[in-house]
Parts: C-alpha cells; structure tokens; sequence
C-alpha cells in the first residue's frame, strides 16, 4: 500500500522558516510544502535564481513557472485587466489549490512565464508556505514548480524531494505528506474565456457552480503551451498501462503466465488472484474515491517505481468529471511509455 500520508505536519520552527527566507533573498533554491504538492521556489526578482529552478528540474526555459504570493490584495500588482470571473474565483478559491492565468504585469519577469505575456498565479493554503511567502515580505513573489525532474511524476512528502535533488537543494522545508496530493486546478482567464487547463485540486463542477456557468475543459491536443499538458508528462520510470475493470484480472494473469514482474493498482476490485508464489503479481489496493485515490496516487507510484517491477497496471478510473484529475495524470503517465 502506499506510504501513509494523513500524518499532521511536524512543526518547524520559527529558525527554520526564517532560514528559508534568508535564502530567498540570498537568491537561493529551497524546496517548500504546498497542500498539492512540494515546490522547488526562488525569488521572482533573481534571474539566476530562476535559471536555477530550470536547471535543477531540467526544465525547457519556455515552460512557464506559476508565480505564488500571500496576499489577495497584491493581485493586481502581478495581473493586470482582471476580469471579474477571474476575481470571483480568487476570492473564493484562495488561499487554495487554484492557479489563474491572467495577463502578466510589468512586475513578472518574461523568464518566469517561459517569454509569455501572461502568468498563472497561485496563493496556497498549506500553513508553511503562506508562512514563508508572509515573512519573504510584501510584493514578493516566488516561482515554483513540482520539485521533481521534468515530466516525472511529483513529490508528496519532504522525502521525495531529499531523494530526488538532495544533493543540489540546501534547504527542504519539512510540512509532512500532502493534503491533496494532485497539482492545483489551471484555469485560464484569457480573452474572457474560462478554461480549465489543467484539471487539479479544485473540482471543475465546483468551479462552474461558483461562476454560475458552464467552463470548457481544455481538449488533449490543444496548442495552449503548458507543460503539465504535454501528452506525456507525471510519468514513472516504470511502463504503466490503464486497463479497464473488465479485463484487469486477466490481463494481469497473463503478465503472470509470461513472468512479468507486474503491481496491479486495484480500485473497485477488491481481490486479486490470491497468493502468488513466485511473487511476480503485487496487488496494490487504492481507496475507490477520486480524492482518496489523489492523495495517495503519486506516492503510491513513486513507491512501486522503486520496486524493479517491469510492469504498472492501473484499474481505469470512472470516465466523470469528480475523476477528471486523476485519469489525466494516469493517461499522460502511460503515454510516456507508448
Ligand atoms: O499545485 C501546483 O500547481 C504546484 C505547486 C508547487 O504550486 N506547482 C506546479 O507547477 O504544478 P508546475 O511547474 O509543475 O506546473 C505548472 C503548470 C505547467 O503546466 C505550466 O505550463 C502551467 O502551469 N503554466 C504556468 N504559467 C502558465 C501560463 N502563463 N500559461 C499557461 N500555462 C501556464
Ligand atoms: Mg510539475
């Protein structure tokens, strides 16, 4: 099963925040909790520092960085020609798992937007990161992706992140698992069109029953330049398939006869073949709800990454909006091996 991740997050103390914030401003990278996932943060105002972030991730410099800040009332200093949907989700949605696009103002540098002309904005809920975002002081910003390698799949825990870039990051900042577990719901508030670019911790229909409308969901194969959207990116090192419930227990019986070393990710089933004892099938079983199932999603893979098996199954998830988040990330993680 994987890792357990309803721990409450050990206290920092206040030198270790503080510590954070001198690097900041030294111009340093740290890594930091978020409710979604660990970020990998620099100060938006040094260029090295977020030339620094590319590199570490091994990041293409034209995939924008979503820029987080504390305050509500600083939004109109990083965006400009806010639209009133825009306003309405921030002041529902925030602090929290939502990051809004919106035309970037003169305060955003174009290195953090990968030359764009708009940036996608975010203030978080988890209580060390608006900490740190607090003491790094007013109109200040800091730029973070997932900590983990390009096109890989995210951290969840501080101990992903240490195993990952250990060696290149000073300070990782300690706020225990994920309360999400998933990345923050993108949407983009460009020429007064709501889009969903990326689905995340905030539910679509929660969005549309704030707005009291309708948003599109942006298709696969949009030309939208965004990362987290590329066909294949969340992806484990290990071959992942998504199968449907039908066929899941046949299918992993035949991985079985062909002495495939497979784990099998099991949703809605709750058995497996029994013992087997060649120790070639692992059933994994994930609880049958889509917020559940997010939260223990990547550490669960990231787990069975580092168990040699030559094959992931995954159970598919339900084909509705409540599991539009998870089914993303699995179907961009199995099309990396495609
Ligand atoms: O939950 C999250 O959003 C986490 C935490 C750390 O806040 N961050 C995160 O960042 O997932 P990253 O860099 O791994 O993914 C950010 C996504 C990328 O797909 C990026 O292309 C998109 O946000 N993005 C950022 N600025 C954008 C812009 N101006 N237009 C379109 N997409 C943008
Ligand atoms: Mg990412």
């Amino acid at each position: 099963m994987s890792e357990k991740i309803h721990n409450p997050p050990p206290n920092l103390t206040k030198e270790q925040i503080t510590a954070a914030v001198t690097s900041l401003h030294k111009g340093d990278v740290i890594a930091f909790p978020t409710e979604t996932v660990y970020g990998l943060g620099a100060d938006i105002s040094y260029p090295h520092a977020i030339r620094k972030i590319f590199d570490i991730k091994g990041r293409p410099p034209d995939h924008p960085l979503i820029v987080h800040f504390a305050k509500l009332a600083e939004l109109e200093f990083w965006a400009e020609n806010i639209p009133e949907t825009a306003l309405i989700l921030a002041k529902h949605f925030w602090p929290g798992p939502l990051t809004l696009i919106l035309p970037k103002s003169k305060h955003i540098p174009l290195s953090v937007t990968g030359g764009q002309d708009t940036v996608g904005l975010r203030i978080p809920r988890h209580p060390i990161a608006l900490r740190l975002l607090e003491e790094l002081g007013s109109y200040k910003a800091v730029a973070a992706p997932s900590a983990n390698r390009f096109g890989f799949v995210s951290p969840t825990s501080a101990d992903h992140v240490r195993k990952e870039f250990g060696s290149s990051i000073n300070v990782i900042l300690d706020g225990g698992a994920c309360e999400i577990g998933l990345e923050s719901t993108i949407v983009s508030c460009i020429n007064r069109e709501v889009t969903i670019l990326r689905p995340g911790g905030i539910q679509v229909l929660s969005i549309e029953k704030v707005l009291k409308q309708k948003v599109l969901v942006r298709s696969h194969n949009s030309s939208i330049r965004a990362p987290g959207s590329l066909t294949s990116h969340y992806a484990t090192t290990t071959p992942l398939k998504i199968c449907q419930s039908e066929s899941l227990l046949s299918h992993s019986f035949i991985l079985l006869q062909r002495g495939i070393r497979t784990a099998v990710i099991l949703r809605s089933i709750h058995r497996g073949f029994g013992q087997d004892s060649s120790d070639k099938l692992h059933y994994v079983f994930m609880p049958n709800d889509p917020v559940e199932f997010g939260k223990d999603l990547y550490a669960t893979l990231r787990k069975l990454d580092n168990e040699n098996y030559q094959q992931i199954l995954v159970e598919a998830p339900p084909d509705n909006l409540e599991w539009l988040a998870v089914a993303d990330r699995l179907n961009r993680a199995s099309h990396f091996h495609k």
